[in-house]
Formats: structure tokens, C-alpha cells, sequence
């Protein structure tokens, strides 16, 4: 019987991930935390929680009987860059935490599998852009990036030295119409969905060809857990698991929206994120994903597209687009 804890679920990912582990694991099997006073989504058994606060979270795993931890608690690469110090005690310091307790209860007898999360933000301008391997250069820019890089190879160096299972993807931007993204450079691929439901145009912060690799939620759930139920054995990556999705850039999502609103328009104006965009890959090689624990996309750009405008309401009193 799997017990699980979820920290950051007030977050993008935490939020969906939340909901499909109690969909599988049952209710009373899924722990949902975070900082703040209560869950954001309606999670039925939420903690709060300070993952800096190691003495508290090793309280809340003795106390559920927690066998899992996703640790997904992080600042991003745009809200990283605003509060570097901040950014990097979080990323770090929350990570080191967890595989402390988890090197702990396993020499205990009790073993504690961890999920945590790396990006695309682990590669920096020197790696190989198209196809980036699992294996490449990683010479990441921002403190976000540096942050789990570092992080890849802490979680390497627990599995090597002290046997601590645990496992990681560097998710590509995650696309989601649920919850919103939280200050990352890849939050344009959504924030271009709700301009076009409400009418507006959009204002890029990219350039029209900044291709970059990119996955809707349902594929990045599927991704997590099936990671998670993968047999220790198989998982032949113990930094983090190129996981491929797919890959496009603002014009070409813009022309895939305008087949639903002929009048939609985008419009550029590259700020700083575009600088941090220019480091990352267009594309990733998920050979050692595809080969350990069997993953496999399922979602292309134009399912994608559909589902997100079947999903994000117009407003109600708000404009409508005349198409
Ligand atoms: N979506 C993240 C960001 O843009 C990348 O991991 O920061």
C-alpha cells in the first residue's frame, strides 16, 4: 500500500498530479501540501507545509506512513532571476531535505521512493539544440537552471552513494488549461490561449521562431507516474530522464489557434525572457526514457490546441471574439 505526499501542490504540476494520484491511489492515500493555509485546488487531505522545515516533513512522512514523496516546491526561471538567493535555497535546500530524510528512513529499513522534478532550464547555450541528447553539454544561465542541474546530480549522488530511489524528468514547458503556470519562460504557450478566448491580441515576450520543447499536462502526469511505478531496475537514470513532447515555436502555435479564431493576432516584443529562451533546446532525444519505462507522447499540437479551447472558458460577461 502506497502512501503519498505531494509537496508544492498549490503549483502547476502539484495540482493535476494531485488529482490523478487519488484518482489511483485512493483519498486517503494522497497528501496533499504546501505553504499556504489550504489547498488552492480542493484537495481533501492538505497539510501545510514549509519543505524548509525538515523537522515537519519528516513529522508529516512518520505520520501518514508516507512511502512517496514528489517534492515540486521551486521558484522558476522568471521569478528565479528576480530573487536568485531566494531561487536557490528553495530549489536546493528543499531537494536536500527530502533525500536526507529519504537516506535516513532507508537505512532505517523504511525506504522512501522520491520524484523531483529537473527542466529543459538544466541546458545552457553550449548544448546541442536539436535532439538535445540525454548526455550533452549542461551549462545552464540562470539560477533556476543552475539549480537543477546541481539538483541532478544530488539526486545521482543519493541514489549512487546511500541507495536513496530517486527518480527525476526535465520537463519541457508544461501546458495546462487547470492551473496556471508560475512564473516560468515558457508561460506564453498558455497565456496565448486566454488572449485568443478573450478576444485580444497577443503580445509575445518570444520571438516567432523561439522553437522550444514543450509537453501538455495529461502527457506530463502520465510521464510522472508511470516514471514512479517503473521497477527500481529499469531506471537506468538516476540525475533526471529527457522526456519528449513536442516542440514548436509562438508563429507556428498562433497559426494553430487561428484555425478556431480566424481573427486571432500575435504581435513580438522580445524581452529578457528571450534571452533565457535562446539557451534552451528546441528538442529533446527521450531514447533512455523510451527505452527503461516504456514512455511514449501522445499529445501533438493539435490536440493540444483543441483541448485547450474546448477548456478555457470565454468570459462570461466579457468580450467574445466575433469569429
Ligand atoms: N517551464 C519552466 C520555465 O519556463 C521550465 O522548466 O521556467
Amino acid at each position: 500500500m502506497e502512501r503519498i505526499l505531494v509537496i508544492g501542490t498549490n503549483g502547476q504540476i502539484g495540482s493535476e498530479l494531485v488529482e490523478a494520484l487519488t484518482e489511483k491511489y485512493g483519498v486517503d492515500n494522497v497528501i496533499a501540501a504546501d505553504i499556504g493555509p489550504h489547498s488552492l485546488y480542493g484537495a481533501e487531505c492538505y497539510e501545510t507545509l514549509d519543505v524548509l522545515d525538515s523537522n515537519r516533513v519528516a513529522q508529516i512522512i512518520d505520520g501518514y506512513g508516507v512511502t512517496q514523496v514528489y517534492q515540486l516546491a521551486a521558484l522558476l526561471s522568471v521569478t528565479g532571476e528576480q530573487a536568485p538567493l531566494k531561487a536557490w535555497t528553495l530549489n536546493m535546500n528543499g531537494l536536500l531535505n527530502i533525500l536526507e530524510i529519504a537516506r535516513e528512513r532507508g537505512q532505517a529499513g523504511k525506504p522512501l521512493r522520491v520524484f523531483w522534478p529537473s527542466s529543459i532550464a538544466a541546458f545552457g547555450p553550449h548544448t546541442p539544440t536539436v535532439d538535445t541528447p540525454q548526455l550533452a553539454v549542461m551549462d545552464p544561465t540562470t539560477i533556476y537552471g543552475i539549480s537543477k542541474q546541481a539538483g541532478e546530480r544530488l539526486c545521482e549522488y543519493y541514489f549512487n552513494k546511500f541507495d536513496v530511489d530517486v527518480r527525476s524528468i526535465r520537463y519541457p514547458g508544461i501546458i495546462s488549461h487547470k492551473s496556471p503556470p508560475g512564473g516560468g519562460t515558457t508561460d506564453y504557450a498558455i497565456a496565448i490561449f486566454h488572449a485568443a478566448q478573450r478576444g485580444e491580441r497577443y503580445d509575445c515576450y518570444l520571438g516567432p521562431e523561439t522553437t522550444l520543447p514543450m509537453i501538455y499536462m495529461p502527457d506530463a502526469i502520465r510521464a510522472t507516474i508511470e516514471l514512479m511505478e517503473a521497477p527500481a531496475d529499469q531506471i537506468r537514470i538516476r540525475s533526471a530522464y529527457n522526456v519528449a513532447g513536442l516542440s514548436f515555436n509562438p508563429r507556428e502555435l498562433a497559426q494553430a489557434i487561428k484555425q478556431y479564431f480566424p481573427q486571432f493576432e500575435i504581435s513580438y516584443q522580445p524581452d529578457q525572457r528571450q534571452a533565457i529562451a535562446d539557451t534552451w533546446p528546441h528538442s529533446l532525444d527521450d531514447t533512455y526514457a523510451r527505452a527503461d519505462w516504456g514512455w511514449h507522447a501522445g499529445i501533438g499540437l493539435q490536440q493540444l490546441v483543441e483541448d485547450m479551447m474546448a477548456n478555457i472558458k470565454a468570459p462570461q460577461c466579457g468580450l467574445h471574439h466575433a469569429a
